[in-house]
């Protein structure tokens, strides 16, 4: 929808800042998609965004519960990690389907997985490990999406 954006990012800190600033052009109803190989920094930046948005405790990774829910303030939020998926279809299997609703905040991590039942998100972030930081691309796939980018890139 618009030039993507790119950031380098030195260190963990700088993950969680940057989910920091996503988050405060997050509304209700987005996808966030967060692709990258393994230890790229997803559930880093996760983390960063749920500590912005309020939540204090520890943030885990879904890997083996496949989706971890937060409730905080007046926004709820599903972190998915599919890694583990082996079928598409067994999205609908766990009922998955359902967080993708209106009200709801889904970030995805391996997105790869679920590609064949959703394909689109509001954002698409893209993960590259390079020597020991990260490089990391924004991307949007609708008006929701652009809005955040281009506040998050204000910010910067
Ligand atoms: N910008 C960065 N530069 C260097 N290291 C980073 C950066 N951001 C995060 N890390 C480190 O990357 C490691 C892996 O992070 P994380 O668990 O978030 O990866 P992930 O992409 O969620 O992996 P997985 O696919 O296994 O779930 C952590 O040790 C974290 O400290
Ligand atoms: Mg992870």
């Amino acid at each position: 929808m618009n030039a993507p954006k790119e950031y380098h990012l030195n260190d963990e800190a700088d993950t969680t800042s940057l989910g920091a600033k996503i988050a405060k052009h997050l509304t209700s109803g987005m996808t966030i998609f967060l692709s990258g190989q393994l230890g790229a920094g997803k559930t880093c930046l996760t983390r960063g965004i749920l500590r912005e948005l309020g939540y204090h405790g520890s943030v885990k990774s879904p890997t083996y519960s496949l989706v971890e829910t937060y409730a905080i303030n007046n926004k709820k939020i599903s972190h998915f990690d599919f890694y583990r998926l082996s079928a598409a279809e067994e999205l609908f299997e766990a009922g998955f389907e359902e967080h993708f609703s209106e009200e709801n905040i889904c970030i995805v991590e391996w997105p790869e997985k679920i590609a064949t039942v959703i394909d689109t998100a509001d954002v698409l972030i893209q993960f590259e490990i390079v020597g020991t930081s990260r490089k990391i691309t924004l991307e949007s796939e609708t008006l929701m999406g652009k809005k955040l980018i281009e506040g998050v890139s204000h910010e910067i």
